[in-house]
């Protein structure tokens, strides 16, 4: 009888704890000192170090984008769940990509994992800001030209909590630094 209790308890303990652990949404993305984030539906610089970062960060989560910035890609990214989304009713993609007509239902479909990711672009991005719980933004120092701009962050809301600076150097054509913005 103990026993039974006592394995009940912890089966409960067990099962509950995946549920009740708050889910991180976190926003990535990389902007330019004039907010730029992309041109032509592309990116506009290439900084290696911002890649392998944006890499080991969003590995083995779910990733929400629109539309656009899927297209940007020219496969899927390895080991993420992409959830693209989309107004259009019969959007076609690759096996194992998830396809939501709102960034609500984007955001409900990624509760499993818990710390997904908003990867973009602009449009997205405006939306999200509202929901996401942290900002890891990489802001590249200088000013490009641009189609696409991030909103400006305000620090009535946001706290930047970490900041490292990235010198330019014989890969990386701009100093950048990684800023992690935590809601207050
Ligand atoms: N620097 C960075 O960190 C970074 C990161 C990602 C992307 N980017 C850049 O950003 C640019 C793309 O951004 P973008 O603003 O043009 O496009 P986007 O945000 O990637 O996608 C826009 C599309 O998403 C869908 N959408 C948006 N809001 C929606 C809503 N509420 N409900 C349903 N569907 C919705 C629509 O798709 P439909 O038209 O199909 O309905 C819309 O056309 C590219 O240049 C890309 O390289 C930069």
């Amino acid at each position: 009888m103990l026993y039974n209790l006592i394995f009940t308890f912890y089966l409960n303990l067990t099962l509950l704890k995946p549920t009740s652990q708050k889910n991180n949404l976190t926003l990535i993305v990389a902007v330019s000192e004039n907010n730029v984030i992309g041109k032509d539906n592309d990116l506009v610089w290439r900084l290696k170090n911002d890649l392998k970062r944006f890499k080991k960060l969003t590995s083995g989560h779910c990733i929400i984008m629109g539309r656009k910035t899927f297209e940007s890609f020219p496969n899927p990214l390895p080991n993420r769940t992409h959830i693209v989304i989309t107004r259009q009713p019969n959007y076609k993609v690759p096996e194992g990509v998830i396809v939501v007509n709102s960034l609500e239902d984007a955001i409900e479909t990624s509760k499993k994992d818990l710390n997904p990711f908003i990867i973009g672009g602009g449009e997205i991005y405006k939306q999200a800001l509202n929901f996401v719980d942290l900002i890891e933004l990489t802001k590249v120092h200088h000013s490009f030209d641009g189609d696409v701009f991030f909103p400006e962050i305000d620090d009535k809301y946001w706290e930047e909590s970490k900041t490292v600076y990235n010198d330019k150097d014989e890969i990386h054509q701009y100093p950048f630094s990684f800023i992690t913005y935590k809601k207050r």
